[in-house]
């Protein structure tokens, strides 16, 4: 690992390469085995981060809202993205403050969530508002291990998420108890495993196994918890949810 920009990344800690493509290779066929569409962008060598796609813009409606890195290591990986997009037909709006995508901007059904207090900024939040018209509601990030919002929180369904309510600051915490008073809560063990970092269809959620006790609850629930195990993503701070950008059209 060549450099640090959150606490999981650590220059000394190898990563196994070869480990790391099958666990990818497992994601994208657990996608497509439970009928999802998988498209890829072709990596850059010196750009280790762009496998986290997520963090490349959010796209509503069809309509993209790119990235501003706030990192200088990772700020080229907007260009490659912006092309893919722009070859599929999408315009892409680019943010004027710092802005990771669905890494802090998480569409829910009627709204979109929206992190801060690591990278994206509250001003990306008032641009991303102005953009798609859809009210933004932001949550304020406490614990530097869960850096984006797609660590502490994912959606369920249009109507429920689930998350680490030790991850946000107190008054966030009161909000998301507003808004999702029947949420279902992780332990910070089963975000510290990964586990809030999933994607949910709906019915079947892509989870790291290590989210025991959260897998359990989601089963409770009516959820199928479909496991993928991608450990050595974890070591750079990502997991399932940031190797996936969704397009939704
Ligand atoms: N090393 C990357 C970073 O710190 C990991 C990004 C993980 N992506 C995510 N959506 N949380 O920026």
């Amino acid at each position: 690992m060549r450099y640090a920009i959150n606490p999981w990344m650590r220059p000394d800690r190898p990563v196994d390469v070869s480990l790391a493509r099958r666990q990818w290779l497992s994601l994208v066929d657990a996608y497509r085995r439970h009928g999802h569409t998988v498209e890829t962008v072709e990596p850059l060598p010196g750009l280790p981060d762009m496998v986290f796609a997520a963090n490349a813009a959010v796209v509503v409606d069809g309509r993209v809202f790119g990235s501003r890195f706030h990192a200088p290591e990772r700020r080229p990986e907007s260009v490659p993205y912006e092309a893919w997009f722009k070859a599929h037909g999408f315009d892409v709006q680019h943010p004027e403050s710092v802005c990771e995508g669905e890494g802090d901007l998480v569409p829910a059904g009627r709204w979109i969530l929206a992190g801060t207090g690591f990278r994206t900024t509250p001003e990306a939040h008032r641009e991303v508002q102005e953009f798609f018209g859809v009210p933004v509601i932001g949550l304020t990030l406490v614990d530097p291990y869960f850096y984006h919002l797609d660590t502490a929180l994912f959606v369920l369904d249009e109507e429920n998420v689930a998350y680490c309510p030790e991850a946000f600051s107190p008054g966030s915490r009161e909000v998301l108890e507003r808004l999702y008073p029947d949420a279902v809560t992780a332990t910070r063990e089963d975000a510290l495993a990964f586990g809030l970092n999933s994607v949910s269809d709906g019915r079947h959620v892509f989870v790291a196994p290590g989210a025991t006790h959260l897998a359990g609850r989601l089963a409770d629930r009516g959820y199928v918890p479909v496991p993928v195990d991608l450990s050595e993503f974890h070591k750079a701070g990502g997991g399932i949810k940031c190797c996936t950008q969704e397009i939704r059209s």
